[in-house]
């Protein structure tokens, strides 16, 4: 191997074949679903059936969410200005961040450092909350502009329990919302963002691929949004900027 070369992983190709992670391409387009090769990507292996229906579910959880989230603005807004699909797909990625979507990555970090530590789901979640609290943090994956219990979060923790994946974490991620709501008096549940990264932790999952999910779910939803500005509204059209009141410096001059 001549000292140029640098290594990955994840694919191989040669003049007619190309095999992700040692598998054929042709043999995953036959045999497994978008999700399965999802997990073989990220993961290395296959996932086993409880990994796939997981997998699933996070990834149709955050496909869209309407059009006021800050992706699908930023998107439709690209768009409206003129320009092509993909710089408005995205700009929509590049919204996503501690308050949008990204937050499962802080959130997975919080889950898999904490349950590493000797106490029950309970009591830890004390301690995190006080801790958030004096720091004067919100907790990443906690709370909702619209939802008082996300249902993408109800389904994901269901279909966890059903087929046997609920463990420490999630029950950590449980206590930690009701510790929230009860010291804060607010409704603040755990969000889609807050139960994926719970999933992927229980998983097994690096949090460092928390962004990367919500990513990979939610650029179908991007898509459809910028298709649907393409072909129903009018270019620059006027997508409704909330009445704002300038609170600044007076008129002035330069001395
Ligand atoms: C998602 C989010 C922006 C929605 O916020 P909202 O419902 O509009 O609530 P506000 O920003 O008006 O905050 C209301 C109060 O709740 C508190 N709060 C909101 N989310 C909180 C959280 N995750 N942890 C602790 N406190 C929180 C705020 O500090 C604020 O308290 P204050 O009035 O004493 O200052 C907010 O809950 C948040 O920042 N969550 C963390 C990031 C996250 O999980 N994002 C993914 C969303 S799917």
């Amino acid at each position: 191997m001549s000292e140029q070369t640098w290594k990955t992983a994840i694919t191989d190709i040669a003049g007619g074949q190309i095999r992700v992670r040692g598998y054929d391409i042709a043999d995953l387009m036959e045999h497994l679903s978008f999700a399965d090769v999802v997990y073989l990507i990220l993961r290395g292996e296959l996932p086993d059936n409880q990994q796939r229906r997981m997998m699933e579910a996070m990834l149709v959880s955050s496909i869209d969410h309407g059009p006021t989230p800050p992706s699908n603005l930023a998107a439709r807004t690209i768009f409206s200005g003129g320009n092509s699909l993909n710089a408005a797909v995205a700009a929509g990625v590049m919204t996503i961040g501690d308050s949008h979507g990204g937050a499962i990555e802080k959130c997975a970090f919080i889950l898999q450092e904490w349950t590493a530590k000797d106490g029950t789901p309970e009591e830890l979640a004390k301690e995190l909350v006080v801790e958030y609290k004096e720091k004067k943090k919100r907790m990443p994956g906690y709370g909702h502009r619209i939802h008082k219990r996300d249902p993408r979060t109800i389904k994901l923790l269901e279909i966890a329990e059903r087929i046997g994946y609920k463990g420490r974490i999630i029950e950590l991620a449980v206590a930690i919302q009701d510790e929230l709501e009860k010291t804060s008096g607010r409704n603040l549940p755990l969000n889609v963002d807050g139960a994926i990264a719970a999933v992927i932790s229980e998983m097994g999952f690096d949090w460092r691929l928390g962004k990367g999910f919500f990513i990979i779910s939610r650029v179908p939803g991007l898509v459809a949004h910028v298709f649907e500005e393409w072909t129903r509204e009018k270019p620059m059209r006027k997508m409704g900027p909330l009445p704002f009141e300038y609170d600044g410096p007076a008129p002035r001059e330069i001395s």
